[in-house]
């Protein structure tokens, strides 16, 4: 059995590996950071607690121990986040992107047999949705998408042919903007009665600093994914809608999919929303100018960074960088790791066989990375590739170049 000195060396190993978490540049594009004050809710007594009564029933108070801070998500983060997205409707029950995909799917699906369209996962698409579509009873079509682009012939030919209950766009790994509005114009013309919803887990924080285009403006009937990628927020999802029919078919799903919705989560959500309606659109805007400096960096330092024939390599804070077979880019990975930048490798990036560094800026701005920082961390890659500098402090070096942070720093 494990004794109280062994459960001191785990404490003792958190603390130091927090200090390390403290001082690194993270660059996964799906993670972020919470503000401290986001953070607050999470070391209170809210995290033990169950909330279930939403509708704020005098009468029905089972649970009491969220009773006197319970319009911190009705009204707070509900209203916080209908402004951000403009839309009246919002559900911020789900625990994550796949738990709101989960639900979308299962409230939009219609009966089971009807047909769902997601993303083809080799062309940018989330690995689980085809199988979950099928795993909830759907029948399951994929279109492809280039460029942020969705195949329209293809799409056009599943519409007309199987007129299905939803396309469920689900773009995760990206360099463009999902193009929305074309796939609109299309369920239009071909099969009106097929709903469209926008997964924008990895875009969330873009779309909601309007640095991106809002998909319900450009005719997506409900949008949502998760709120901890480019969106500085806690491990939580959320869905929105303007048409109150399909939001209540989305609570429906979720009073079934989900009891415990992570009550002290959805106070950070909404602290998060709160603040980030203060310094959103900046911070958006910055991300992607940042993703566009440092893509454009490195390939002035001679990396292979993915770019379209004209030199674009990105409008998302994602920032794609082959460096060579398993071997080197794991090594590559390991040596920025020692220096306390964090970079994440995937192996199924569209266009992209093997493995290639997905990289985010997201974080790295939401802490005050600006210009300077990004030359810093550029130079840091350089110096990496190098073998030179390996002191372990590139991390510090680029932290040093950070301006303010884009939130509340001092919550006192
Ligand atoms: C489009 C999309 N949907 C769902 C998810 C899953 O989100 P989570 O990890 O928050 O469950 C992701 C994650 O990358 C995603 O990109």
């Amino acid at each position: 059995m494990t004794d109280i000195r062994e459960l001191r060396k785990v404490v003792d190993r958190f603390r130091s590996q927090e200090r390390k978490a403290d001082a690194a540049v993270n660059l996964v594009p799906s993670e972020n950071k919470l503000s401290p004050l986001a953070q607050l809710p999470l070391s209170t007594d809210y995290y033990n607690r169950y909330f279930f009564n939403d509708a704020l029933d005098p009468g029905f108070w089972q649970f009491r121990g969220g009773q006197e801070v319970a319009e911190i998500e009705t009204d707070l983060a509900r209203g916080q986040l209908r402004e951000l997205a403009r839309a009246p409707h919002v559900n911020e029950r789900p625990i994550s992107g796949l738990s709101a995909m989960m639900m979308a799917m299962a409230g939009l699906g219609g009966e089971p047999g009807g047909t769902v369209v997601s993303i083809d996962a080799a062309s940018g698409g989330h690995y689980a949705t085809a199988d979950l579509a099928r795993r909830l009873g759907f029948a399951s079509a994929t279109v492809p998408v280039a460029r942020g682009r969705v195949d329209e012939e293809r799409l056009g030919q599943v519409l007309r042919e199987r007129a299905p209950e939803l396309v469920y766009l689900d773009l995760q790994n990206s360099r463009h903007e999902l193009e929305v509005s074309r796939v609109a114009d299309l369920i239009k013309t071909y099969s009106p009665r097929t709903l469209l919803h926008v997964d924008c887990s990895h875009t969330m924080g873009l779309i909601l600093g309007s640095a991106l285009g809002n998909p319900l403006d450009a005719g997506a009937d409900t949008m949502g994914g998760s709120t901890h990628k480019s969106f500085p927020g806690p491990h939580k999802g959320v869905l929105f809608t303007r048409n109150p029919e399909l939001h209540q078919r989305l609570k429906d799903a979720q009073f079934t999919m989900l009891s415990s919705h992570h009550f002290a989560e959805t106070l950070a959500l909404g602290l998060a929303a709160a603040e980030f309606r203060h310094f959103g659109q900046a911070y958006a805007e910055q991300v992607i100018g940042n993703a566009r400096l440092f893509s454009k960096l490195l390939a002035a330092d001679g990396f292979d960074v993915a770019a379209d024939e004209n030199g674009h390599a990105t409008s998302t804070h994602q920032v794609w960088v082959k460096i060579g077979d398993a071997e080197r880019t794991d090594r590559f990975s390991e040596s920025l790791y020692d220096h306390g930048i964090r970079v994440n490798v995937q192996v199924d990036l569209p266009g992209l066989p093997g493995p290639v560094l997905r990289l985010g800026v997201n974080e790295l701005t939401f802490i005050g990375g600006r210009e300077a920082a990004v030359h810093a961390l550029a130079e840091e890659f350089g110096n990496a590739r190098a073998g030179v500098r390996r002191d372990g402090a590139g991390s510090r070096r680029v932290r040093e170049q950070c301006g303010p942070p884009f939130y509340f720093a001092d919550i006192s």
